[in-house]
């Protein structure tokens, strides 16, 4: 990877918040906000009764009927952020409201445009991305009460009932607990710059402390979440219409462009954090030598702009690997390494979630035969770079892997 010293570096000095990143919470948005002004209630009543409106199978009428609302009156970054959201909701549930095979392949234009036009401030894609459904998708029940599962509540939430909110909070609970580590990027920037070694090593420890707790954070995922309702119900309203055979050519967006677009639907492979810390440990190789890192870098388009310029801004600063690797430091050279092992463990409890999520289920579908297998949405493949996601998954595992540092005495 290119690096292109100290100039950028010494950018990363600035305040992390510069880049809408947060001190306490990371790449989440903090205290969303959950109502816009009553001009958009039209948007906000259809977003907050979707499942509902999905069941009775009254989206599509709603839909249409819908009045082409100017996005003016949007006047801040949060009422911008909640819209994308409400519309990012609207626009799933309006494309997979009738499962898989009936897909809708035209977005109308009083949705369509409106939501374009607000990507286009955004600088996000007109789909539902991770950054709206799990970043700015939760508010506090009671607003004195703490940050954990039981006190916190989606804004929208798609069919699947607890499963559909619970996967939306969890995965918002891991993102949090990265936020001590996010928080310790630009210590570890300062110390390098400094040759600081005893900062450096404990501002590693806290990276490698905030990535343990993500995985504590992941298991709550098998109390919440239902396999069987992830798989069958709530996968489809993440699914996009790229590289999607169910949606070949795309989406067609009316009054905005005359032909179909491709976007790939919320994954938390657009997740900043997780990009965050191998960018910092240096663990992909070049995203031209390697179809999985070229497919993770694709993502990058999916995430806000400014978390986007972060990740790159820490790509071009120094190499955290060299400065470890120069300094010979035993020491330095455990924490560095337990940072690589901490995010090698969450990667393998990851992939052991997907088997129970995806794999398992997929496979008593096949064994089920065929009548309910229009009812859902092919696995994803093609999007991660023509190989199966297991593959994808377990290549990244092992760059992972690769990314300790060998022994200094044995170099
Ligand atoms: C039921 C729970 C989950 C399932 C079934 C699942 C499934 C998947 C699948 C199939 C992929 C590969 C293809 C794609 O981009 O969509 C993936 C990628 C990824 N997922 Fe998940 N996921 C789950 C929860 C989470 C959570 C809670 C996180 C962390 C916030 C997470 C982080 C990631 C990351 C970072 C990637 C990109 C690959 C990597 O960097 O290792 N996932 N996930």
């Amino acid at each position: 990877m290119e690096r292109k010293g100290k100039t950028s570096a010494e950018n990363l000095l600035i305040k992390i918040d510069q880049y809408l990143i947060s001190e306490d919470y990371g790449f989440v948005l903090p205290h969303p906000q959950t109502e816009l002004p009553s001009y958009y209630d039209p948007w906000m009543e259809i977003a907050s009764n979707l499942s509902q409106l999905i069941e009775n199978c009254q989206l599509c009428s709603k839909v249409e009927k819908m009045p082409l609302l100017s996005t003016h009156a949007l006047t801040d970054y949060k009422e911008q952020r909640l819209a994308h959201l409400a519309l990012g909701f609207i626009t799933m549930g309006y494309v997979w409201q009738n499962g898989s095979e009936k897909a809708q392949k035209v977005l109308p234009g009083t949705l369509a445009v409106p939501f374009c036009k607000l990507s286009e401030v955004l600088d996000l894609p007109p789909v539902l991305v991770y950054a709206d459904c799990v970043l700015a998708n939760w508010k506090k029940k009671d607003p004195s009460g703490p940050l954990s599962i039981e006190n916190l509540d989606v804004i929208f939430s798609f069919p699947g009932g607890e499963t559909s909110k619970g996967f939306f909070l969890v995965s918002l609970l891991v993102e949090m607990a990265a936020a001590p580590g996010i928080r310790a990027i630009p210590k570890i920037i300062s110390a390098m710059l400094h040759q600081d070694i005893t900062s450096l090593e404990n501002a590693l420890q806290d990276v490698t402390s905030s990535i343990s707790k993500m995985r504590d954070a992941f298991k709550l995922i098998h109390g919440y979440v239902n396999p069987e309702v992830f798989f069958n119900t709530l996968r489809i309203y993440l699914s996009g219409w790229k590289d999607n055979p169910l949606m070949a050519g795309g989406l067609l967006y009316e009054g905005v462009w005359k032909t179909p677009r491709e976007f790939s639907g919320g994954s938390a492979g657009q997740s900043s954090t997780l990009q965050c810390f191998d960018v910092l440990l240096g663990i992909h190789s070049s995203p031209e030598s390697d179809s999985a890192a070229a497919y993770l870098q694709s993502l990058r388009d999916y995430m806000p702009a400014s978390h986007r310029a972060f990740i790159q801004a820490l790509a071009s600063g120094p190499s955290l690997r060299h400065f470890v690797l120069a300094a010979g430091n035993d020491r330095l050279q455990e924490a560095f390494n337990s940072c690589v092992s901490a995010l090698l463990a969450l990667r393998d409890y990851h992939i052991q979630v997907v088997t129970k999520y995806i794999t398992i289920p997929a496979g008593k579908q096949k064994r089920r035969g065929c009548l309910f297998h229009s009812a859902v949405v092919p696995l994803p493949e093609k999007g991660t770079g023509g190989t199966s996601f297991m593959c994808f998954l377990k290549t990244i595992r092992d760059l992972t892997k690769n990314a300790q540092l060998l022994d200094i005495k044995t170099l």
